[in-house]
């Protein structure tokens, strides 16, 4: 039995073996690997990728898969979060994915006899989304080691940006933030939004996430989009290699124009095609000893 609660319980070679694995699940191995088991996936806030993609993966792995549907369940009667994932391992389910608003919520879990996989914990974490962009610049480079990245927007409020910059800069890679100074963090090296999109072989947008802020933003969509918005005029002085990367929901006209997100350079669709192939990989790894 494995959790996923974060990638820095992973060792390097660990994340590598599983983009391996997802690699070849991409080339068509391991359909129905997994027959006969069952996977519950408890999502307390919502998802469109992270939760029909690990429904996905867990389908062409041949995983029964049942869906949690928090508004017609018991916890309107008051029944606790623990307490309702403790139901679902006490069914017998061999594999539980969750997603829940609370920072680190798997510290609560740590007694529950069945695998665990985060699908994003609070602002702390988002495993699978960062091993989904993992593979997606391995897919696009070959490599890790040199490779500099500007993750721009919220990196606050954003477990992907935690997660990603945690993990690249382990991988060699250089890892900036770029975006509105209410949003930036201290300890991560700041850049300027034009000299990122010159100088980047990555720029990964961020939406801006004002479900988890407790006022407005302080600049309109306009002077956002205006000041650090990605637009084809900016798309131009990027590197001729260099990738655009979103974990999506992503708000045209603000974080990103709209002609961008399907131009040339962008692999936000990728990305998700991608997270399809890693959570096949960390759903096997789920059930080893
Ligand atoms: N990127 C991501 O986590 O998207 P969802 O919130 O739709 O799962």
């Amino acid at each position: 039995m494995k959790n996923l609660f974060c990638l820095k319980d992973l060792s390097v070679e660990e994340i590598i073996h599983i983009l391996d694995v997802a690699k070849e699940c991409k080339e068509g191995k391991y359909i129905d690997a997994c027959k006969g088991k069952i996977a519950a996936n408890l999502f307390f806030e919502p998802s469109t990728r992270t939760q029909y993609s690990f429904q996905v993966a867990q389908a062409k792995l041949g995983f029964h898969v049942i869906s949690f549907n928090a508004s017609a369940s018991s916890m309107n009667k008051g029944e606790s979060f623990y307490d309702t994932v403790k139901t679902f391992s006490s069914f017998g389910v061999d594999a539980i994915v969750i997603r829940d608003r609370q920072d680190e919520y798997y510290k609560q879990l740590t007694t529950i006899n069945t695998p665990i996989l985060s699908g994003g914990d609070g602002k702390k974490d988002h495993p699978t989304q960062s091993l989904l962009d993992l593979m997606t610049i391995r897919e696009q480079f070959g490599h890790f080691e040199g490779l500099k990245i500007a993750i721009c927007g919220d990196v606050k409020f954003s477990r992907v940006a935690h997660t990603n910059i945690e993990v690249m800069e382990r991988l060699g890679m250089k890892c900036y933030i770029s975006g509105p100074e209410e949003y930036r963090e201290d300890q991560y090296e700041y850049i300027d939004f034009d000299t990122a999109v010159k100088e980047m072989d990555i720029i990964m947008l961020l939406r801006v996430q004002h479900e988890r802020h407790d006022s407005e933003m302080q600049i309109s969509k306009e002077e956002y989009h205006e000041k650090y918005g990605l637009t084809m005029e900016r798309v131009h002085q990027m590197k001729e290699n260099a990738i655009i990367m979103h974990p999506a929901p992503f708000n045209r006209g603000v974080e990103i124009a709209d002609d961008v997100v399907e131009c040339e350079k962008s692999r936000i669709f990728p990305q998700i095609e991608n997270g399809v192939f890693v959570r096949m990989a960390v759903m096997m790894r789920a059930l080893e000893d």
